[in-house]
């Protein structure tokens, strides 16, 4: 897809273009990336990095006229899509009011965006400490746990990410810790639920549920339930696989942490502000967290801006003791400003509303047909606008797809105008969770025209 001549910027970028540098710089995007900026999580020899010149909505476009929709969301962050008028706005006028104030200081953005996120939170979570992302979210998360309980062990996953921090990697699940041990001292693994590679030999999702919960109770024990501070898990892990828990499986965690006085931290840094269909995924399961990290959706991204949200109990241990934590940038004006434009927008556009729908009446469908055509496809899962096509070499063996074939699908997806998220041997289907149903449903047309290849 090639837009005409004025696809550079949107008409709103124009009218800021004071220093009329814009095409200098776009012009030398490449060379200076190459040249000077370090990327995260690669090696920096073999990239060539696609040059975005601009997006609008679900829509981003390169500075040589291809256009894409943004099937990754960048990285799961772009709920509300790019370039809202009302957050360039809003980002505005903050800025003209005040662009930063410490956080020692009374805000009245900062104090609104906390009102809003805590009010859309379940039970007493009614505070919020602001960051300004995921990872320092967790790292905050755990030092209250541990505060507040005077223990020190953090049970995570395997199958998790929650941050590159020292905290936050030791805690994540997956390959992106190895090079970064030895890690947090007290951090232990368990394994989730995962029906479709079940870890417990369990035959269906009940029993999965039951499996996961005795070996999480196993864990605990081993590790001494009175060393214990948390168990931080995602409501629906995300880069991971999106493994939706089975019913049952967080209100488990729940009743075991209430046993032995662990505080429960969910990580919604990905799954909260309608990536699930809900403000915070736990509400799909009526469950109350300790603490509630977020990040991302919070304000998609457009000032990075992340926090924990902490239940009564523990803000209370924090009334007569000094919390120590804290971050020049905490509540940030321009990035709490971004958050109650956005949560505004969602509730005025209906967002949520629009992402279960999604969910529920396009992509889960197509997704459910894509199953029955495809067979490299071994299993589909997801809800909202978060889902998963796992794709296999043999459906009984279940052996994931090869790298390589995981490239072909992604060059095809590119290729016909789709920006994909590929995550190991899965594409996942996390589209900003307002795009327009006709936009969806293109998206994953591509994507079935993509994995015909692997037929
Ligand atoms: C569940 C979860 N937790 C934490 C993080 C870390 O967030 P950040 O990259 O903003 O530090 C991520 C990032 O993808 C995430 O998905």
């Amino acid at each position: 897809m090639v837009r005409d001549e004025n696809f550079r910027y949107s008409r709103i970028m124009t009218t800021v273009d004071i220093s009329g540098r814009f095409d200098e710089l776009l012009a030398s995007a490449y060379d200076n990336d190459r040249k000077h900026v370090f990327h995260s999580w690669s090696a920096q020899g073999a990239l060539a990095p696609v040059v975005i010149a601009g997006a609008q909505g679900s829509r981003i476009w390169d500075d040589k006229g291809n256009e894409w929709i943004d099937f990754a969301s960048q990285l799961v962050n772009v709920n509300i899509g790019h370039q809202h008028p009302r957050m360039i706005e809003a980002i505005s006028a903050q800025a003209a009011r005040l662009c930063t104030i410490a956080p020692s200081i009374a805000n009245d953005v900062r104090g609104e965006a906390a009102r809003l996120i805590a009010e859309r939170a379940p039970g007493t979570l009614n505070r919020v400490f602001f960051t300004n992302g995921g990872a320092e979210a967790v790292e905050n998360a755990i030092r209250m746990a541990k505060m507040h309980t005077g223990r020190m062990k953090v049970l995570s996953a395997y199958r998790s990410y929650h941050g590159s921090t020292v905290g936050a990697i030791s805690l994540t699940g997956e390959a992106r810790r190895l090079d970064n041990e030895p890690g947090l001292p007290g951090a232990v693994k368990f394994f989730g639920p995962y029906p479709y590679r079940s870890a417990f030999h369990a035959a269906d999702a009940t029993e999965e549920c039951e499996r996961a919960l005795a070996h999480l109770r196993a864990v605990v024990q081993g590790e001494g339930v009175d060393r214990v501070a948390a168990i931080i898990l995602e409501s629906v892990v995300g880069t991971n696989g999106i493994l939706v828990p089975p019913d049952g499986y967080l209100a488990g965690v729940r009743t075991i942490c209430d046993e032995y006085g662990i505080m429960m931290i969910c990580d919604e840094v990905m799954a909260g502000f309608a990536r699930c269909g809900e403000w915070f995924a736990v509400n799909n399961w009526n469950v109350t967290p300790d603490l509630i990290t977020f990040a991302k959706g919070v304000n998609s991204g457009y000032i990075p801006l992340g926090g924990v949200i902490i239940s009564d109990a523990i803000a209370a241990t924090f009334d007569s003791r000094v919390y120590q934590g804290g971050l020049t940038y905490s509540g940030h004006p321009l990035a709490c400003a971004a958050a109650v434009e956005s949560i505004h927008i969602m509730e005025d556009e209906k967002v949520l509303e629009h992402s279960r729908r999604l969910g529920a009446e396009v992509i889960g469908p197509a997704l459910a047909d894509m199953a029955e055509q495809r067979g490299a496809v071994g299993e589909v899962r997801g809800l909202g606008t978060f889902w998963a096509i796992e794709l296999v070499e043999d459906r009984t063996t279940k052996a994931p797809r090869s790298a390589d074939d995981m490239q072909r699908v992604a060059a095809h997806c590119k290729a016909n105008g789709v920006w994909p998220f590929i995550a190991g041997n899965r594409v996942h289907v996390v589209p900003p969770c307002n795009t327009p149903t006709d936009e969806a449903t293109t998206g994953v047309n591509v994507i079935n025209d993509a994995l015909a290849l692997l037929d």
